[in-house]
């Protein structure tokens, strides 16, 4: 027999899956999707990395890293696309490895969406949490410093961590909080509540770029690159560009990687795909849109932030509200952190909707223990212990971890998810070329092979502690493997059995008492 370890899950049994009864209410339409996407996008990354970015690797060429983030993120999102049009469940990239390069790989990536959706939610939470103390500032009012941030952070400029006299970060436990109660309560809601927050952020971006046009002083672009246009290195030896004193790669192509951050969402549509109402035609529909306005929004806020603040002085806290408080604006700093706080909520309740839903399809197949993470709430219908895990969680990466750390090792973890869905699609075109892909990425296979490449240049671009913390959290999901998902595997089980793995009720259907 094959070894189990590589044992895929046939296409027709996740399509059969997907009739069975306990499965989450189809209530999402392609603006909803939309939306969701654009929700899940449009945040930290814009309103709090880009000052980090600017200041310290890419002076003006900012602008050049949203190009290349965007075009690496464009490969990744039509196989995204492809795969969520032929396996419309939930589950996303870990699905989607299940069904192509095994069982062994698809826990690799479950493990890894781990970094993506819920160490993401911590930097997002973060992010929030100094939106919030700078409208606070607004009215001065100043959080005790205790409240204020994460016990430590990480200096670039030395390579080394530093204590910044802080216990915990109070308002991004706050907001984890509040967003778990609103996700428990039901999608439905959840997608409403969203709608009204993308719509907000979505006014205030369009607002900084159109009266920030008027406060750009086209000098602040000169030197426009002044860290130069590359930035990758291979294990801390750099193979093009400068490097800081802390060794990391310096200019576009390293701007590159630490504002992918600001992209990172877009598919956790696919992550919804179960809630679509049509999730063949709107799911890839929803992918596409959300990335294409996102990317058009980033290169006009980058052109203006690096426009209107010198680079040497951009903030790297707040940078965009920083920016118009600069110049003389206060009321429009006060909107701009307001809306930067509304737009980062719905970040994070996009982001921790998605991380039980990985947990929910992990679980369905026996990966992890079912009876918790596919236990779904009688009256709301949701994922709900598992998404009080992924809240406590958060709450906890929020208060005591640094913004910077985390930022990165979600990249590098998104990245390599990227990857490995680009490969998937390729191995998939190659073992089942017949079957049904209502949407197809174009001229295959140069998109796929372009998606890999470039999601890998940006790997290499991040500095070479997150290969180690990959590398470190793979093992422990290794171990965690072959304690557990290898023996409960229902894939697995099954074939021991010399049974052909059936569709089965996933969790006890909800009943009334
Ligand atoms: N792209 C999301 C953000 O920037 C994660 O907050």
């Amino acid at each position: 027999m094959a070894n189990p370890l590589f044992a895929t899950k046939p296409l027709s049994l996740l399509l059969e899956e997907m009739k069975g009864e306990n499965r989450l209410r189809r209530v999402l339409g392609p603006y909803q999707l939309t939306a969701l996407g654009v929700g899940a996008v449009i945040g930290t990354g814009i309103f709090v990395l880009t000052g980090q970015a600017a200041h310290d690797r890419t002076g003006p060429a900012l602008i050049v890293s949203f190009v290349a983030a965007g075009i690496a993120c464009i490969f990744a999102a039509l196989c995204y696309a492809e795969f969520a049009s032929m396996v419309p469940v939930a589950g996303s990239a870990y699905t989607y490895a299940y069904a192509t390069l095994g069982e062994l790989f698809a826990w690799i990536i479950g493990w890894d969406l781990i970094l993506e959706y819920a160490v993401a939610s911590m930097t997002v939470a973060h992010g929030w949490s100094k939106n919030f103390q700078d409208i606070l500032s607004v009215f001065g009012i100043h959080l005790p410093k205790a409240l204020a941030n994460s016990p430590f952070d990480y200096d670039p400029a030395t390579g080394h961590f530093f204590g910044t006299g802080s216990v915990l970060d109070l308002p991004g436990i706050a907001i984890a909080v509040l967003v778990t109660w609103v996700l428990v309560i039901g999608i439905k809601e959840s997608a409403r509540f969203n709608t009204t927050m993308v719509a907000i952020k979505v006014a205030i971006v369009l607002f900084v770029i159109g009266v920030g046009a008027f406060y750009v002083d086209s000098a602040n672009w000169h030197p426009f690159a002044p860290y130069g246009y590359t930035g990758m290195s291979f294990f801390g030896h750099t193979l093009f560009g400068q490097t800081d004193k802390g060794g990391q790669p310096l200019g576009a192509l390293a701007g590159a990687a630490v504002i992918f951050f600001a992209y990172i969402g877009f598919d956790s549509i696919s992550t919804h795909a179960e809630e679509a109402k049509n999730p063949q035609k709107d799911v890839p529909v929803g992918i596409i849109a959300s990335l294409v306005i996102c990317t058009v929004l980033y290169i006009a806020v980058s052109a203006i932030l690096t426009g209107m603040v010198p680079y040497q002085e951009i903030n790297i806290e707040t940078p965009v509200s920083d920016a118009f408080r600069r110049a003389g604006l206060p009321w429009a700093r006060f909107l701009i952190s307001l809306g930067a706080m509304t737009g980062i909520t719905s970040v994070l309740l996009v982001m921790m909707l998605s991380q039980p839903r990985v947990w929910l399809a992990m679980a369905r197949d026996g990966l992890f223990p079912e009876s918790f993470f596919g236990a779904i709430h009688e009256k709301y219908r949701t994922p709900w212990k598992a998404t009080i895990l992924t809240g406590v969680a958060v709450a906890l990466g929020a208060a005591f971890l640094p913004l910077r750390v985390l930022a990165d090792l979600t990249n590098i973890g998104t990245l390599f998810a990227f990857v490995v869905v680009c490969a998937a699609v390729l191995i998939m075109r190659v073992k089942h070329p017949e079957a049904e892909r209502p949407f197809r990425a174009p001229f295959y296979p140069v998109v796929p092979i372009l998606g890999i490449t470039t999601c890998m240049i940006l790997m290499f671009s991040l500095a070479k502690e997150n290969w180690y913390r990959l590398f470190t959290w793979l093992a422990i999901g290794f171990v965690i493997y072959f304690a557990y998902g290898r023996k409960h595997s229902v894939l697995a089980r099954a074939r021991a059995s010399g049974r052909v793995a059936a569709p089965r009720p996933v969790a006890e259907p909800a009943r009334t008492p």
